[in-house]
């Protein structure tokens, strides 16, 4: 199949390379010309493993352009993949949703054969039917679901092991209305033995809203439990080990430490918080979830402050700027809060991280960015605050460390407290 891919960021990238791999011809556009110049030579705009070779790989399958109405023209599926940012309330900005649905709308006017419009940017319930669709029929004077086809196809994808989770996925979901639509998600996914939903448009829309929301939920329960551990004497992972071993419980997403960041739990679960508030039923559950983890991190700072009571002039050493290992991604890393409170108390921060350095750089200009993690290891006490592999292999002989997210290794021979254990 032709499909174009409108966005070449992080679901876009890996949207566009796998469905190239699946044997389709993919043309990926983007408004800017260096994130298409990459693709071209079979570079990744984002750092992703394995996403480089994938796109090498297929770069006989694959074309990049700034022309979204020569894209839309020559291929017979488009998947919406641009971004949407927040705005100051938590809900979420559709501004580049609706102008890529305009702009779409625009060149089907013109296009006598059949093109399916696909969601795969995570929108709130409501927004594809409505907004998007609005935007479409009125540029294009068609009508959806009858002179083209609009569907739903959201992603489930981790930074770090997006491929594994796009090729070997727990389910597909597909909302679709209009039976051509479906055919072109079914053939799209064909070879796929997992279980695949078909529901309607909003539902689809939901149950990524939901998937999301929940496992932010579990997370912020861990860490909730796992402060009363803490204070009881009693190893969190185990009573979560042994929790989790319930079959309708299950045990992922329970590790306790300083709470999730990334771009999609903190947003989307702020997102579903003010579509909640918006028709009159602020969801009590979702805004603990938001208060636990806005609250966790700070308690790293305050169980170093029981070692260090005055961190003025201290030289506090960090391991770890990304949201989590395997990215270089930094939105909304504990490491922002943290550092924040370091800086606040009077502390010089020494950073190290494999990958995100630069990223942080803009953000901290004033703070001592480390060359390696040895390095950190000579400050007065050193935070954890991504679990890179790497860190495993350090000698925290002696140091005063405080770990954020349960690196095993760093409790040997130290002075160590964990966050929750
Ligand atoms: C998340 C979801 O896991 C994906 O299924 C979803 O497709 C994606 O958002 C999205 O909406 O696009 P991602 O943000 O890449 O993926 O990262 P996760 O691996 O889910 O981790 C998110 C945060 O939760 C990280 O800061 C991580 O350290 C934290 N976390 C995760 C915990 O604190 N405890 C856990 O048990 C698991």
């Amino acid at each position: 199949m032709k499909i174009s891919i409108l966005g070449t960021g992080y679901v876009g990238a890996v949207t566009g390379a796998c469905f190239a791999e699946l044997g389709n011809d993919v043309v990926f556009v983007d408004i800017d010309p260096a994130k298409l110049d990459m693709i071209r030579t079979g570079r990744s705009p984002i750092f992703e493993p394995g996403l480089d070779e994938l796109l090498a790989k297929n770069l006989h399958r694959i074309s990049a352009t700034t022309d979204t109405a020569l894209a839309i023209r020559e291929t017979e599926a488009t998947f919406i993949c641009v971004g949407t940012p927040s705005n100051p309330d938590g809900s979420i900005d559709l501004q580049y949703i609706a102008a890529a649905s305009e702009a779409i709308g625009e060149v089907l006017r013109e296009k006598e054969s059949w093109h399916t419009v696909v969601m795969k940017s995570t929108v709130v319930s409501g927004t594809t039917t409505g907004i998007v669709r609005r935007r479409l029929e009125e540029a294009s004077g068609k009508e959806a679901f009858r002179d083209f086809g609009l569907a739903s196809n959201p992603e489930f994808l981790r930074e770090g092991s997006a491929l594994t989770d796009v090729f070997s996925p727990d389910r597909i979901v597909m909302g679709v209305e209009d039976p051509r639509s479906r055919e072109v998600l079914e053939t799209l996914y064909a070879t796929f033995t997992c279980p695949k939903l078909v529901t309607a448009i909003p539902v689809a829309e939901m149950i990524k809203y939901v998937s999301n929301a929940f496992l932010a939920t579990k997370i912020s329960f861990a860490n909730e439990i796992g402060n009363l551990c803490k204070t009881m004497g009693i190893d969190t992972a185990e009573v979560f080990a042994g929790v989790g071993l319930d079959a309708r419980i299950n045990p992922a997403f329970f590790r306790s430490g300083i709470g999730f960041g990334g771009s999609c739990f903190p947003k989307d679960v702020r997102a579903l918080i003010a579509q909640a508030g918006a028709a009159g039923l602020p969801p009590k559950i979702l805004q603990s979830v938001v208060a636990v983890n806005e609250e966790q991190p700070l308690r790293l700072v305050a169980l170093l402050k029981k070692h260090l009571p005055d961190l003025k002039g201290k030289r506090i050493g960090v391991l770890g700027l990304a949201f989590k290992p395997d990215t270089d991604d930094i939105r909304e890393s504990r490491a922002i809060p943290i550092i924040g409170e370091l800086r606040k108390e009077g502390a010089g921060v020494i950073a190290y991280d494999p990958l995100a350095i630069a990223h942080f750089r803009s953000l901290f200009p004033e703070i001592t960015y480390a060359s390696s993690a040895a390095e950190v290891l000579e400050c007065d006490a050193v935070l954890i605050i991504t679990e890179w592999k790497e860190f495993e292999a350090l000698d925290y002989t002696g140091k005063l460390v405080i770990d954020g997210r349960r690196v095993p290794k760093a409790a040997v021979g130290s002075i160590y407290e964990g966050v929750c254990w």
